[in-house]
Order: C-alpha cells, then structure tokens, then sequence
C-alpha cells in the first residue's frame, strides 16, 4: 500500500470521529507488519477530559486484535499545516510501535513524512525501568 492509500483510509475513518465540542475532526491509518490497515478517528465525550485521539483509538484497536509489529501511520485533519500527533499518542505510539513512519497530511496534496524518534527524542520507555 502507498502512502496516498494510506492517508486515504485515514481520510476515511476522520469521517466518523465523535468531535461535538472541538468540530476539530482527526482521522488516523495505522499499518501493521503483514500489512493490515487499521484505522481510528478521535472520540470526545462531554466531560473533555476523556476524549481520545485518533492514534490511540487505532493503536488500542490494533492491540486488541493481536497486533503487535507496525509499519507506519498516516494522521489526517482539516488544517493547513498538517497536524502532528500530540504528546500522549507519541508516548504510546512510540511504546507499542517502535519507531513508526508517521505520514501527516491534510485534506489536499499538502503532506510530510517523519520518524517517530524525531518526533520524540530521548523517551521513557520499559528499557528504564
Ligand atoms: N486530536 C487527535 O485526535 N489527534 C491529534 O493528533 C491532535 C488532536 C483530537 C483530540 C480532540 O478531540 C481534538 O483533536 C482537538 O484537540
């Protein structure tokens, strides 16, 4: 699958993200190993605090259907400059998928291409404890 595939499932599942209160809708495509694309958009609630992004909903997706090796991951949103992923999804992103291509893009051509160990340089991880 090319990256434009990709970002096109993550234009696809930005479609159905619950965001009532930011109208700021995010969609994400995580691909595994063997290729499987799974795929998330945010989900907000009305007490804020619990919403979740798009990462984490389809990294927590894939990790519940057994995934455990991943690719890359294409994030979509309506804004200019494409939006990176936040600190929390870097976080467990980085924890769970090592170090990801991360391929950002917005609704039109406009589109970048990252390392996650760029995008979160000297991280915590499970080798520290
Ligand atoms: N959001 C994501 O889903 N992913 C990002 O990379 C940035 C932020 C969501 C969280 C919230 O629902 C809305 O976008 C505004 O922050």
């Amino acid at each position: 699958m090319s990256d434009f595939d990709l970002v096109i499932a993550a234009r696809a599942a930005r479609a159905f993200a619950c965001a009532e209160f930011s109208k700021f809708k995010v969609g994400a495509a995580l691909e595994t190993a063997d290729g499987t694309i799974i795929t998330g958009c945010n989900i907000e609630n009305a007490t804020y605090g619990l919403t979740i992004c798009a990462e984490r909903v389809a990294m927590f997706k894939a990790l519940s259907e057994g995934h455990r090796e991943f690719a890359r991951m294409a994030i979509v949103a309506d804004t200019e400059a494409p939006t990176p992923p936040c600190g929390a999804c870097r976080q467990i992103l980085w924890e769970f998928g090592g170090d990801l291509e991360i391929v950002l893009a917005n609704l039109s051509e406009e589109r970048s291409i990252h390392r996650l160990k760029d995008l979160l340089p000297l991280p915590f991880d499970a080798r520290l404890l």
